[in-house]
C-alpha cells in the first residue's frame, strides 16, 4: 500500500526529543528517509535507531541551528544522504517564562538564534532542492506566534517572527510549487515545558490565559498536524498557521 513519504525525504530539527522526534517516527513509519538533527546529537542518533529499527530509513547529525555554516551543512549532509530534500521540518527551539525586566541581551538574542535564524538558515539553504521538487516546509511556531503572552516577551516575539518568514516566504514562492506553512501548538507534554517556571511575583491571572485548557497535548498531536502540512493531501494549503491548541487562540 502506498504510504504518504514514500519517496519523500525529509530533514526534521529538534528530532532528539518532544515533537520533533514523534513528527521523526511517524514520518519515518509512513516511508520517508528521514534526516533527524539536534544539538542533542546522542538524542537524534536514537530516534535515527528507532526509525530504522522499525524498517524506516533514517540518518542523524549534531547541529546547533543558531550557526548558519552549520545550517547550510546540514541541508548538504541530507542531500548527500539521501539525494534529495523534499520536506524540511524546523521543530527545534527553546523558551521560558521571565519578567521583561529580567530579560538579557544575550537572551534576546539567542532565542532568535535558535527559534528565528535557524530556521531562515536552513529555509535559505534547502530552498534550491524544495523548489525543484515542489516540495515544502513546516516551521513550528506556537500559540506565542499569534497571541501577546505575558512573561514570555523574547519567546512571543521569536515565535511571531517565524509566523512572518513563513507567510513572506508562502507568498514569495506559492507560484513556484513551494508551500510554506506553520503549526502553533499550544501547551504540549515535552521536556521543553520543564523550562516554564513562572517568575516570582507573575499575575496569576495573566499565567492562566496561556492555555484555554488545564491539560497539555501530546507531542503525537502535533506530529498529526506537521504531517498532514507536510504530506500532499495540504497541497492547496500554504501560509497557513495551523493551530493545535485545544481552543486557546480562539478568544
Ligand atoms: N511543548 C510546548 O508546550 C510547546 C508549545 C508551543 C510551541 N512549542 C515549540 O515546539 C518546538 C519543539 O519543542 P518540544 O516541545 O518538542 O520541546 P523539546 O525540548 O522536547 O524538543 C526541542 C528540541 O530542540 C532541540 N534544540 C534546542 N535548541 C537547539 C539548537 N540550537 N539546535 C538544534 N536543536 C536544538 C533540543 O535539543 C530538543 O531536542 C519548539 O520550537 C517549541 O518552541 C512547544
Amino acid at each position: 500500500m502506498k504510504k504518504r513519504f514514500d519517496r519523500k525525504t525529509a530533514l526534521i530539527t529538534g528530532a532528539a526529543s518532544g515533537m520533533g522526534r514523534a513528527t521523526a517516527l511517524r514520518m519515518g513509519s509512513e516511508g520517508a528517509r528521514v534526516f533527524c538533527a539536534d544539538i542533542d546529537g546522542d538524542g537524534a542518533r536514537a530516534t535515527a535507531e528507532a526509525i530504522r529499527a522499525a524498517g524506516g530509513e533514517a540518518g542523524s547529525a549534531a547541529a546547533d541551528i543558531g550557526d548558519p555554516a552549520r545550517c547550510r551543512a546540514l541541508v548538504a549532509e541530507t542531500v548527500g544522504a539521501f539525494g534529495a530534500l523534499d520536506i524540511l521540518c524546523n521543530i527545534a527551539g527553546f523558551g521560558g517564562l521571565k519578567a521583561l525586566a529580567d530579560e538579557t541581551p544575550e537572551g534576546w538574542q539567542r532565542m532568535f538564534a535558535v527559534n528565528v535564524h535557524g530556521p531562515f538558515y536552513l529555509s535559505q539553504a534547502a530552498l534550491p532542492q524544495l523548489l525543484a521538487r515542489r516540495g515544502n516546509i513546516v516551521n513550528v511556531a506556537s500559540t506565542a506566534g499569534l497571541m501577546g503572552q505575558a512573561y514570555m516577551a523574547a519567546y512571543t516575539a521569536s515565535k511571531h517572527a517565524l509566523v512572518g518568514l513563513t507567510k513572506s516566504m508562502a507568498v514569495e514562492f506559492g507560484r513556484q510549487g513551494l508551500r510554506v506553512n506553520a503549526v502553533c501548538p499550544g501547551g504540549t507534554a515535552t521536556p521543553f515545558l520543564a523550562t516554564f517556571a513562572v517568575p516570582e511575583g507573575a499575575d496569576p491571572e495573566l499565567i492562566s490565559r496561556l492555555s484555554l485548557r488545564p491539560d497539555y497535548a501530546a507531542p503525537e498531536h502535533i506530529a498529526n498536524m506537521i504531517c498532514f502540512a507536510a504530506s500532499e493531501e495540504a497541497e492547496f494549503v500554504n501560509g497557513a498557521l495551523l493551530s493545535v491548541d485545544g481552543g486557546t487562540v480562539a478568544g
